[in-house]
């Protein structure tokens, strides 16, 4: 039975749009936790004449198996059989280590499948579609395609792109500084927009700062939020000379937080080891005229699986990525108040941003105003 029988197709199409939405809220739940697979949502949806309604619904696990379908279809059990799958990324068509997700829906008998995002992996682009029709099955694609991919980019990025998705996030006074010259952290902004950097550190699967940040402000890069402590991603510290201190709060939290530091070949043999005892980890990274070079960096990231890579700041690493073009997504928080002359300009402000970003949304966090710009393509 189709989810929504002979309804008309108006009505059919609203309800293929408010059970996708609801797909797409819920693949939130594991963003940043699957490792090199993305947070997908699958819903199961049937409609015995009553009205649709859910009996099976997942997102892929933590770690990244089992994929969402297969774990769908087992909650609704038989109720799956003529029943619509919602799936916020195309269903996988090849055999990894567990049976494609296209086979699972096919052996399920849903009769309907409503697909979002596509998938750049070339073992799946068009061939876990292809599978559902050579079976019989409804295949509808792109509902809300574009929501569902903007919470995938970091997959979709590090699949096409070979590297992560960079996030550059950045909290400005209302005169457009980050900071004060010799003051260690200023308060930008105030209490909710710092929550929201919090579940936005939730999200990602790395942090990244240089090493003036991380001796100015002496910040530790967690998510602080009750009960999403354990969500912290790893974090990265752009330190050629090993400058960090040990008592730090970035090395002091090592063994509990993961902190991986950029050592060029050349830095004291003797701060490695000491910090290597505290628990800190390093990347081998290449120095071009006392350059890191950022793409490659970005390579070694993603080979390790990094997908979300949130650049934290200071000017000097925000405008290192600007130059790079490797900014594909940036996020201001304005707060109300002005800094004045020893303020540190910041690379980019609402009035200033580079060539090629659209606003995607803007929102208040009590005084403070929030923008989300993102590159096209
Ligand atoms: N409001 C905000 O959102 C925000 C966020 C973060 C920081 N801040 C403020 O920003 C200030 C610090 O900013 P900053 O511009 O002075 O410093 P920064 O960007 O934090 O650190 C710069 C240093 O990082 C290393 N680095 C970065 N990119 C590199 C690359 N491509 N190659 C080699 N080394 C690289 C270099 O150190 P070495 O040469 O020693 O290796 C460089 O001197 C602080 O006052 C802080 O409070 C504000």
């Amino acid at each position: 039975m189709s989810v929504t029988g002979s309804a008309p197709q108006a009505g059919r199409e609203a309800d293929d749009r408010r059970f996708m939405a609801a797909a797409i809220r819920f693949s939130r739940r594991h963003q940043g936790l699957t490792g090199t697979n993305p947070s997908v949502a699958c819903l199961i949806v049937r409609d015995d004449g009553a009205g649709p309604r859910v009996v099976g619904r997942a997102v892929t696990a933590i770690g990244g198996r089992p994929h969402a379908e297969p774990q769908a279809l087992e909650e609704a059990g038989d109720a799956a059989r003529g029943a619509t799958a919602y799936v916020t990324l195309e269903p996988c068509a090849h055999h990894g280590r567990t049976p494609p997700c296209a086979d699972a829906l096919i052996a399920y008998g849903v009769t309907r499948v409503v697909g979002a995002a596509s998938d750049p992996d070339p073992r799946v682009s068009g061939k876990g579609y292809a599978m559902l029709r050579a079976a019989g099955i409804e295949v509808v694609e792109n509902v809300l395609a574009e929501d569902a991919a903007d919470l995938l980019r970091g997959y979709l990025t590090r699949s096409t792109k070979k590297r992560p998705e960079v996030i550059l996030k950045l909290a400005l006074s209302a005169d457009g500084k980050i900071g004060a010259k010799g003051q260690g952290q200023v308060r930008i902004t105030e209490e909710i927009a710092r929550r929201q950097v919090h579940l936005m550190r939730s999200e990602a699967d790395a942090i990244l700062i240089g090493i003036n940040t991380a001796l100015a402000d002496n910040p530790s890069l967690t998510c602080r939020l009750p009960g999403l402590e354990r969500r912290s991603p790893l974090r990265i510290v752009l330190d050629r000379h090993m400058r960090l201190p040990l008592d730090c709060e970035l090395v002091r939290s090592a063994r509990q937080v993961p902190l991986l530091v950029t050592a060029a070949s050349d830095a004291s043999a003797e701060s490695r080891a000491a910090l290597a005892e505290a628990g800190v980890q390093f990347l081998a990274v290449e120095a071009i005229n006392d350059h890191i070079a950022i793409p490659e960096l970005l390579d070694d990231l993603a080979a390790r699986g990094v997908s979300t890579l949130m650049v934290e700041g200071g000017a000097y690493t925000a405008s290192e990525f600007l130059k790079e073009d490797l900014v594909d997504r940036l996020c201001l928080f304005v707060g109300r108040s002005e800094i004045g002359e020893t303020g540190i300009a910041s690379p980019v402000d609402p009035d200033h941003i580079p060539a090629g970003f659209g606003k995607l949304r803007e929102a208040r966090y009590g005084d403070d105003l929030y923008l989300e710009f993102v590159k096209a393509g």
